[in-house]
C-alpha cells in the first residue's frame, strides 16, 4: 500500500490521522474530498528542510489545491504563493496571503489581472512575453507604479514526463526564448514602468530526475549573469515547482533531499534568493476520494466493474495522464478480485483503475481513491450535470467542513 502515513487502516478500517472514513461519508455523503491537514504541514516542513541552508522563499502553487483551507494551512506554515490567475489571486488573498507574499504566474494575463495584481502589492509578476512586458508596462503607467517582473525563461530542457506537463521545451508555449532576450533587456532599459528583479523557470510537473533541473538551473545562471552584466539587479532566482511524488508504490518518487542536494551547491552563493512553487508536492497525497459503490457488474467475457458514485469530474488525471492512482476499500476483505473501478460518467475514459486487484468489497461499500489532493478538486466539472463534491479536513481527531456540496440551484444560477 502507498505510505501515506495519514492514511492508514486501523482495526481494518482505513482512517485519515485518527478519523474512521466510513464515518466521514456516513455524516459528509461521497463523494468527498477528504484532506489531511497534518499531511500538508508535514510535507512542507519536509520541503523546509531540505532546502533549509539556502535563502530561498517557497510559494505553494496554488493551482493545485485551490482551497482556501489547504492555502491558510501552508500560509500558517509561512508559506507564500504563486497564484495563475485573477481567481486564484483572490483566493490567497482571500485565505488571508499578504499580497507580499503572492506572485503571479499566467502566460496570457489580461489586463484586468494585471491592474489586479499591482493594485494589491503581489510581489512580483512573472512576464513570459514582449508583449505582455508591453502591457504591464502600460497598466503599471496608467496606475502611476513601477512593476516589480520576473521575466521566465523557456531554458529549453526537455523533462521526461507526461507530455502534457512538460513546459521547459521550445516546443511549447511557456517562457521567453533566449532569442529574444536582448530584446526584452532592451525593453527594461525604456520602459519606465518596470523593473526587473527576477528570473524564472518552470520545467513541468512530476519529474523524478533532478539532472533535468540541473540543466535548466545553468541556463538561468547564464541569464544571471548577462542581466547582471548589463546593470539588473536580480534579487529572486525563481526554479519553479514540478518536484515529484509517488502515485504508483512500484514507482516511488525521487526523495526531494536528492534535489536540494544538486540544486543547493549551484545557486548558494550567486545572491540571490531561490523562489521554490511546488504544487503536487505538498498536496498530492494529503487528500483522497471518498467514494460509493453503487454497482458492480460482471460482463460475458467475464470482466468484472465496480460502479462508483465519483468520477472524472472530481479526478480527470487517469483520463487526461493516464495517471496510476491507488483505490483502497475503506473496509478491508481478504479477498480481492481483479476490476475496473469507473465512475457515472458517459465516457469510456472515466475510469479510476483498470484491470487491477482490488478488495471485493460489496455494493454500498467505500472506496478511497488515493493522491487525489493535487488537480483533483481544482480541475473538477460539472459535466453531466454533475454537482461538484463537498471537501473537509481532518486534523487528527477534528473534522472540518472547508467546502460545502454544490446544489442543483447552483448548477443554474448564472443562468438567465
Ligand atoms: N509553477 C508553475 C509556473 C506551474 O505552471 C506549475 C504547474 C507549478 C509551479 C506547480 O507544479 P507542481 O509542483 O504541482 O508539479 N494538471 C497536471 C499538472 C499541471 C501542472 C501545471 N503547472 C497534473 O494533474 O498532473
Amino acid at each position: 500500500m502507498l505510505d501515506t502515513h495519514f492514511f492508514s487502516f486501523s482495526d481494518g478500517t482505513l482512517c485519515c490521522d485518527s478519523v474512521r472514513l466510513d464515518e466521514l461519508a456516513q455524516q459528509f455523503g461521497t463523494p468527498l474530498f477528504v484532506t489531511s491537514r497534518q499531511s500538508l504541514v508535514s510535507q512542507y516542513r519536509s520541503f523546509e528542510e531540505a532546502f533549509a541552508s539556502l535563502p530561498h522563499f517557497t510559494c505553494y502553487s496554488v493551482k493545485a489545491n485551490f482551497n482556501l483551507s489547504v492555502i491558510r494551512a501552508l500560509a500558517q506554515e509561512g508559506s507564500g504563493c504563486d497564484v495563475n490567475s485573477g481567481g486564484e489571486l483572490y483566493r490567497a488573498l482571500k485565505a488571508g496571503v499578504p499580497a507580499e507574499k503572492i506572485i503571479m504566474a499566467g502566460i496570457g494575463k489580461s489586463e484586468a489581472e494585471i491592474k489586479y495584481a499591482l493594485t494589491s502589492g503581489v510581489l512580483l509578476l512573472k512576464a513570459e512575453s514582449v508583449s505582455e512586458l508591453r502591457a504591464i508596462d502600460r497598466v503599471a503607467s496608467r496606475l502611476g507604479k513601477v512593476a516589480s517582473v520576473a521575466i521566465r525563461i523557456n531554458p529549453n530542457v526537455t523533462a521526461e514526463t507526461h507530455p502534457y506537463i512538460t513546459t521547459g521545451d521550445s516546443k511549447e508555449k511557456f517562457g521567453i526564448d533566449e532569442a529574444e532576450l536582448g530584446e526584452v533587456f532592451n525593453l527594461f532599459k525604456t520602459l519606465p514602468n518596470l523593473s526587473l528583479q527576477g528570473l524564472d523557470m518552470h520545467i513541468g510537473s512530476q519529474i523524478f530526475d533532478p539532472e533535468y533541473y540541473v540543466a535548466a538551473t545553468q541556463k538561468l545562471l547564464d541569464v544571471l549573469e548577462s542581466a547582471r552584466h548589463l546593470g539588473f539587479d536580480i534579487k529572486w532566482f525563481d526554479l519553479g515547482g514540478g518536484f515529484p511524488v509517488t502515485y504508483d508504490p512500484q514507482k516511488p518518487a525521487t526523495p526531494i533531499t536528492k534535489f536540494a542536494e544538486k540544486l543547493i551547491p549551484m545557486v548558494e552563493d550567486k545572491g540571490v534568493t531561490v523562489i521554490f512553487e511546488p504544487g503536487r508536492f505538498l498536496t498530492a497525497n494529503a487528500s483522497v476520494i471518498l467514494t460509493r459503490i453503487l454497482y458492480r457488474k460482471r460482463n460475458h467475457v467475464g470482466k468484472e466493474f465496480f460502479i462508483v458514485d465519483a468520477g472524472m469530474t472530481e479526478l480527470i488525471r487517469p483520463a487526461l495522464y493516464q495517471s496510476h492512482h491507488e483505490v483502497l476499500a475503506v473496509t478491508r476483505h481478504d479477498k480481492s478480485i481483479v476490476a475496473d473501478v469507473v465512475g457515472p460518467i458517459c465516457e469510456s475514459s472515466d475510469f479510476f483503475t483498470r484491470q487491477r486487484a482490488i478488495d471485493d468489497a460489496a455494493e454500498g461499500e467505500l472506496l478511497a481513491v488515493l493522491s487525489s489532493g493535487a488537480y483533483g478538486a481544482v480541475m473538477s466539472s460539472n459535466y453531466n450535470g454533475r454537482l461538484r463534491p463537498a471537501e473537509v479536513m481532518v486534523d487528527g481527531d477534528e473534522v472540518t467542513l472547508t467546502r460545502r456540496r454544490e446544489t442543483y440551484e447552483q448548477l443554474v444560477q448564472n443562468e438567465l
